[in-house]
């Protein structure tokens, strides 16, 4: 642009020392032409170009209820980029040379369908990864442990007869259909969490007994309103849903993304045993748990294919085609 401006100014100079007052007013009136042309055609391409920034390749979405879930994630980031919609704050950037946006959600089933929402509509992730803490259902987790879940489900969703809760799904409205009570988790998100769970380094926690190695299994997970402090409501949900732990958001954004079409899996790790003792737990273990969740998640994107650098050139050259 600045090349044209320069070339075009020594041209009318040129043309102007060279010719009688007629010809001044013509060349002139040439030169403001190619001047207002090029400046046209520099905006337009300018555009295409802030354009095709911002179509970089989808990024994946990484969910957190709480500041610990996604502050580790938000701090491993590079070319950083912060923005808020609706008062939600997103930031975008890579993880691993991978394109990602991460989000706090709050806590709860609707905090992260909102969130969830929000982010799909203006972001268009490919995949949506949901990352925190859980209490265990299953008394075999314990705390810092992880829960890949294979699928996951509202626990306090359905039709409740004096014989208790029949878990069912939601009708979608997009589809018209009821959703399953499970959503499933995206095949190759849960085969990226099988590898990634070969080499993770995870956050030993401090026992009674000493230290402890977290385990990591695939397992359901359930969702529902309700902070469970309770043995009773833990052996329902194992009984009736199979479940192996307990939070508060998961299957809320599995079901968004079910319903639109886009790969969803979630990673938990155990803060409490869902019992009298679950808030005190949950206090001691919070930041332990939110790091090994968080490490999970690290483990999957680093083994997503690589977001290839986005530039002009060929964004230019696919114009042409
Ligand atoms: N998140 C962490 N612990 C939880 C529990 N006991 N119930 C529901 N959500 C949780």
């Amino acid at each position: 642009m600045f090349g044209v401006a320069f070339l075009t100014i020594r041209y009318m100079l040129y043309a102007n020392a060279n010719a009688n007052s007629g010809d001044i007013m013509k060349h002139n009136k040439l030169t403001l032409m190619v001047l207002t042309c090029s400046t046209l055609l520099f905006t337009a391409c300018n555009s295409e170009l802030k354009k095709s920034a911002s179509q970089s390749p989808s990024p994946t979405a990484i969910l957190g209820a709480m500041p610990e879930e996604v502050e580790m994630l938000e701090g491993q980031l590079s070319k950083k980029n912060e923005r808020s919609i609706e008062g939600i704050k997103f930031t975008d950037g890579q993880l691993m040379g991978r394109n990602v946006v991460i989000a706090q959600t709050g806590t709860g089933k609707v905090n992260a369908a909102m969130a969830a929402a929000i982010l799909i509509e203006n972001f268009h992730p490919k995949q949506v990864i949901f990352t925190g803490i859980a209490g265990a259902v299953n008394p075999q987790l314990s705390p810092g442990d992880i829960v890949i879940a294979e699928k996951t489900a509202q626990h306090d969703s359905g039709i409740l007869t004096s014989s208790g809760l029949e878990n069912k799904g939601a009708v979608s409205p997009i589809t018209g259909r009821v959703n399953p009570v499970f959503f499933p988790a995206d095949p190759a998100l849960l085969q990226l969490a099988e590898y990634a769970a070969k080499n993770v380094a995870l956050k030993k926690t401090k026992t009674s007994e000493g230290e402890k190695s977290p385990g990591i299994m695939k397992g359901v997970v359930v969702t529902g309103d309700i902070f469970v402090a309770s043995p009773e409501k833990c052996e329902e949900l194992r009984k009736t849903l199979g479940a192996d732990a307990v939070e508060m958001e998961g299957a809320a954004v599995a079901q968004v993304c079910y319903q639109l079409g886009i790969p969803c899996i979630v990673i938990r790790s155990i803060s409490d045993n869902a019992n009298e003792k679950a808030a005190e737990d949950m206090e001691k273990f919070y930041k332990i748990a939110a790091m090994n969740s968080a490490s999970m998640v690290v483990g999957i994107v680093e083994n997503l294919s690589p977001s290839p650098e986005p530039t002009v050139q060929k964004h230019v050259k696919k114009r042409h085609k």
